[in-house]
């Protein structure tokens, strides 16, 4: 029995196995991190519940599940994907939103041609620019985040990096020196018809690309090359975040899914499937910790809460100049005197009901939310309205969900990672996505506060690592 006892624990070891009370502390050689972009927290049990012998379910089998883990506020793609990748939210990295970044935009609008799935990617001419030097020169997106990404991190180690997004302005995520990935691949979602058909055609390029990268190989129309399979890898899914904008929920319970947002959550399962088994043919799945965190949820999940709102009512209502306002499912004002904020407050709080208004933030309840100080950082918006869960303010009568805002629904997000060697375990505490950048890094063996943002925010890894 002694015999016995010693081989086992001695097995342990070999396998750099040390996990005790399902802690993993183990140095993996590979990341695999992925945002299915709209999967919320909640949605993950439902479709165990359809689904049990899913890929997600095998994953959740030998991995750790962060069941009420918060994306970014705002919950925008840009800052909710440099959340998980920088360790800080947008009053740190300065990234608020895609289409308003310092009160200029670096969205899809800067390629060479949007309708095209491959035109070259970002075109120079249309960066805005900046003096530098006494030069003018254009601004890139990854020039704007004010601190360093994971990417740049493991990148600089010497180690590959690739990265799969949307589009081309996800150029960001190289971070402030640019060199975060050996390779990036952007086909540009724009191009492609909205519906989860197109892009469910559209994400396969990733997958192919994360199959390719597996391989060693470069895909066709990447920016860069690989030397060798990469030490951290990922991207994106859409299909689920276009089902829910497009066709939605039957309800906000039980069974919710519609036809087509069950095809697109099984498109995705089937796609980490494949991921799955390269890694294994390889023989590298019990190196690689998969991480599977959304950028951001969606919101309303409940059909019956949707409504839109005319954004420009909102900007009417504030009754004063304003330099910039995004409008989505929230509004974020930049005025253009900031001496009128208590007159455009007071007029918005007038026009509550008709606006569908929940919450308009301003001066200090801002900097007290943690969304920083608009008098001291132009990033910073001077209001931030939200309306009740379910309105955007649109005019669009093309989408019935939407994100970005603060809500439960646009940021409470599916968050687990997996290994072979990981003991089940479900986390119920309040986390946020920012905590998977030192997590990532913890996982490689490199030191977490090689972040800047984590540093800043005394980011914690998620628990387990
Ligand atoms: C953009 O691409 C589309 C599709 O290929 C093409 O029809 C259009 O002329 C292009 N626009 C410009 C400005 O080149
Ligand atoms: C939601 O829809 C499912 C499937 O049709 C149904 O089983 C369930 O009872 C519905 N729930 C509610 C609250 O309406
Ligand atoms: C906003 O104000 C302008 C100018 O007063 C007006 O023409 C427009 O109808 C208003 N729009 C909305 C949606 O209230």
């Amino acid at each position: 029995m002694l015999a016995r006892t010693v081989t086992f624990k001695l097995a342990i070891l070999a396998a750099g196995l040390v996990q005790a009370g399902g802690v993993s502390a183990k140095v993996y050689k590979h990341v695999a991190t992925f945002s299915v972009d709209g999967l919320h927290s909640s949605d993950v049990g439902k479709y165990l519940a359809v689904r049990p012998q899913s890929t997600i379910a095998k994953l959740l089998n030998t991995g750790f599940e962060y069941t009420d883990t918060f994306t970014s506020a705002p919950s925008d793609s840009f800052p909710g994907t440099l959340a998980q990748f920088t360790g800080a939210l947008p009053r740190t990295t300065g990234v608020w939103y895609d289409d308003i970044w310092d009160r200029i935009e670096l969205d899809e609008t800067l390629d060479f041609n949007l309708t095209e799935l491959f035109s070259g990617g970002i075109n120079p001419a249309n960066l805005p620019k900046a003096l530098v030097n006494g030069k003018c020169t254009g601004v890139f997106p990854h020039q704007r985040v004010r601190v360093n990404t994971v990417w740049e991190v493991v990148h600089s180690k010497g180690k590959d990096t690739a990265y799969a997004d949307k589009h081309p302005a996800y150029d960001l995520v190289r971070g402030p020196s640019g060199k975060g990935l050996s390779v990036g691949y952007f086909p540009e979602i724009a191009s492609q018809a909205n519906t989860v058909d197109a892009t469910i055609a559209y994400d396969q390029l990733h997958v192919d690309a994360f199959l390719d990268w597996l391989d060693g190989k470069t895909p066709a129309n990447s920016e860069g090359s690989l030397k060798t399979v990469p030490t951290l890898f990922g991207g994106n899914f859409q299909s689920v975040s276009v089902g829910q904008k497009t066709v939605g929920y039957l309800n906000a319970s039980g069974n919710p899914f519609t036809p087509e947002l069950l095809k697109a959550l099984d498109f995705v399962d089937a796609s980490l499937g494949k991921v799955v088994a390269k890694l294994e043919s390889k023989s590298l799945l019990d190196d690689t910790l998969i991480i599977v965190a959304s950028k951001h949820g969606q919101a309303p999940i409940d059909p019956t809460k949707f409504g839109e709102v005319d954004p420009a009512a909102v900007v009417n209502a504030t009754g004063v100049p304003l330099l910039f306002a995004t409008t989505d499912d929230i509004a974020l004002l930049f005025m253009e005197s900031q001496r009128d904020l208590d007159k455009a407050v007071d007029s918005l709080n007038r026009n509550r009901k008709a606006l569908k208004i929940s919450d308009i933030i301003s001066g200090p309840r801002l900097t007290q939310l943690g969304f920083g100080d608009p008098k001291t950082d132009p990033a910073v918006p001077d209001i931030i309205v939200t309306p009740e869960v379910g309105i955007i303010y649109t005019t669009s009568k093309a989408k019935i969900a939407e994100h970005g805002g603060l809500s439960d629904d646009d940021r409470k997000v599916a968050c687990f990672v997996s290994n072979p060697q990981l003991k089940k375990r479900k986390f119920s505490q309040k986390l946020q996505t920012k905590q998977v950048a030192p997590t990532i890094l913890k996982a490689l063996g490199f030191d977490p506060s090689d972040l800047k943002g984590v540093v800043i925010e005394r980011t914690e890894p998620l628990p387990g690592f």
